[in-house]
C-alpha cells in the first residue's frame, strides 16, 4: 500500500462533485514551487494550463504502446503493481495506461492545480477506478510516498529546476527490482515553441509583472547530458536510445 501524508486541497472543486475520482495533496507540495505572494514566481503550467493541455492532446507524441513494451516487456503487469507518473500535468499517460490495464493501481503526481484538475476530469469521463492524482513536489517525493513499481517521466527534465535531486527521487521512490522509463525531447527549438506561446499567453492576459518558474526556452539536455544524468544513479540495468524526437531511458532498481 502507498503511505500518503494527506491534506486537503482547498483548490479543488472535489467537494461539490461527489463521485470525482480523488485529488490529494501531499506534505511537501509547497516545497521550492509557486506560492500565493506576488513576489514569488509561479508556474506557467498553471496559468497556460489549458495550453499545455492541448499541445499535450493534439501535438506531442503518444508514447504509450512504448512505455507499456518498456516497463512490461512481452507481459502484462501483475494486478498489484502500482505506476507513478511524475509531472503527470493533464494525466494523458496515467489515464491511458489505467484504461488499457485496469488492474493496477496508478497514481499521477503534479504541482499545477490546474493541470491535475484536468487530469481528474480526464479520469473521471473514462470512468477509471485505478487512476489517482495528488499533489506533490517531485523534488521530494520520497518524503511522502512508499515505493511503487514502476514510474513514467515525461517530458520533465527539461523544466525541472534540479535535475539531479529528481533524477535521485524517481530512483529512491522505486522498490528493489522496480522500473523506470522516461522520455526527453531532442529538439530545443520544438520543445521551446510550447514554454514560448505560454509565455506569450501569460503575457497576452496582461501578466506583465508576474515572474514564473520556467525558462523562456527549454532546458533539452543533449545525449551526452541525458547519459551522465541517468548514470548518476546506481541502476542495475540501463537501456537509452533516441529517435528523431526525443530521447529514452529505461532503468532497473535492483537494490
Ligand atoms: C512539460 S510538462 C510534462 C507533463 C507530462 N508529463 C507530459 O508528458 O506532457 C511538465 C510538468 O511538470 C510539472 N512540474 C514541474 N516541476 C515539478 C515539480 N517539482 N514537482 C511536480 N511537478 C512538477 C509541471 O506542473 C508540468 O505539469
Amino acid at each position: 500500500m502507498m503511505r500518503l501524508k494527506l491534506r486537503n486541497n482547498r483548490h479543488h472543486r472535489d467537494n461539490d462533485r461527489g463521485n470525482r475520482t480523488h485529488t490529494m495533496a501531499i506534505d511537501n507540495a509547497g516545497a521550492k514551487y509557486p506560492g500565493p505572494f506576488r513576489e514569488e514566481p509561479e508556474s506557467l503550467f498553471e496559468r497556460c494550463s489549458w495550453f499545455y493541455a492541448f499541445c499535450r492532446e493534439h501535438l506531442f507524441h503518444d508514447h504509450t504502446a512504448t512505455i507499456s513494451h518498456a516497463l512490461w516487456p512481452g507481459a502484462r503487469p501483475g494486478p498489484d503493481t502500482h505506476l507513478l507518473e511524475i509531472a503527470c500535468g493533464p494525466g494523458f499517460y496515467a489515464c491511458s495506461l489505467a484504461q488499457r490495464y485496469p488492474d493496477i493501481q496508478i497514481t499521477g503526481v503534479d504541482l499545477s492545480d490546474r493541470l491535475l484538475s484536468r487530469a481528474k476530469d480526464r479520469a473521471d469521463i473514462r470512468r477509471l477506478k485505478n487512476c489517482h492524482f495528488i499533489k506533490a513536489n517531485v523534488l521530494a517525493l520520497t518524503q511522502s510516498l512508499d515505493p511503487v513499481d514502476a514510474i513514467i517521466a515525461s517530458r520533465f527534465l527539461m523544466v525541472v529546476e534540479d535535475r539531479p535531486q529528481a533524477l535521485h527521487e524517481i530512483f529512491s521512490a522505486l522498490r528493489p527490482g522496480g522500473r523506470c522509463f522516461i522520455a526527453e525531447p531532442t529538439s530545443a527549438l520544438r520543445a521551446a515553441l510550447p514554454l514560448s506561446c505560454m509565455w506569450f499567453f501569460a503575457r497576452l492576459m496582461g501578466d506583465w509583472t508576474t515572474r514564473f518558474h520556467e525558462p523562456g526556452r527549454a532546458a533539452v539536455m543533449n545525449q551526452h547530458e541525458f547519459q551522465s544524468l541517468i548514470a548518476s544513479q546506481p541502476w542495475s540495468t540501463v537501456s537509452l536510445w533516441q529517435d528523431h524526437w526525443y530521447q529514452y531511458a529505461v532503468c532497473d532498481r535492483s537494490c
